[in-house]
């Protein structure tokens, strides 16, 4: 039993004929995007907006109709994971580097549902390592403000051997606090920093969790 697939596939339920969907980026939304694209073979009508290269390249081969904002206006439902997950449904994303596409498209979407296993829920955000996207010029100075602001020790995430690019054109920075007592805190200080585009604190976003369980159950919470 994969945790990831229950979950995803729990979610696809509240998508009904006629909506217009985000689709979420990463090994649990994998399954969201499967499902939804078996049930358009059986004849459901949806269109999907995507979050990244790689899941509009998924939504393709699955054959899921894509739209755009300019088209579809506010979206009815975005299926994402997550890499954690607090008791107020604050999350961390960005493990996979698509948070920017990511929180724009669940903040213009009617519902945002999160499916994960239950390894991501923590009883404090930070273990996982914070995302933040920031404009490659001049991103060493960032970088040190971001670290002075926050006391803390952000590196550019790497990929065989190169700085990882989004698919924006930008870097991340990674940096694991252990725990972050307030979430909040800590977006005001990213938020008005020159040279950041946007972090992985997705704070008071997500409607729904739906958690996949080692025995199998599902929860909605
Ligand atoms: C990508 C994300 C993903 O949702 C997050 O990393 C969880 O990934 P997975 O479902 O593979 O564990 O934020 O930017």
């Amino acid at each position: 039993m994969n945790l990831k697939q229950i979950a995803a596939e729990k979610a696809v339920e509240w998508i009904k004929d006629g909506m217009t969907i985000g689709l979420g980026t990463g090994s649990t939304a994998f399954f969201a995007i499967q499902k939804i694209g078996e049930l358009v073979k059986a004849g459901l009508q949806v269109k999907a907006v995507p979050t990244s290269g790689s899941t509009e390249q998924l939504a393709r081969e699955f054959g899921i109709p894509l739209t755009t904002f300019a088209e579809a206006g506010k979206l009815d439902i975005t299926i994402d994971g997550a890499d954690e997950v607090d008791s107020q449904f604050n999350l961390i994303k960005g493990g996979g580097g698509a948070l920017l596409r990511e929180k724009i498209v669940a903040a213009h979407s009617k519902t945002f549902i999160v499916v994960v296993d239950e390894s991501k829920l923590v009883p404090t955000l930070g273990t996982f390592p914070l995302p933040v996207e920031v404009i490659p010029f001049a991103y060493e100075w960032t970088m040190e403000e971001i670290n002075e602001r926050l006391q803390a020790d952000f590196k550019p995430r790497m990929k065989d051997g190169q700085k990882f690019v989004t698919d924006n054109g930008n870097y991340i920075l990674d940096y694991s606090f252990g725990t972050i007592p307030s979430p909040t805190d800590v977006q005001e200080k990213l938020n008005c920093l020159t040279g950041v585009v946007e972090h992985g604190l997705f704070i008071d976003m997500a409607d729904i969790v739906i958690v996949g369980r080692a025995d199998g159950t599902v929860d909605v919470l």
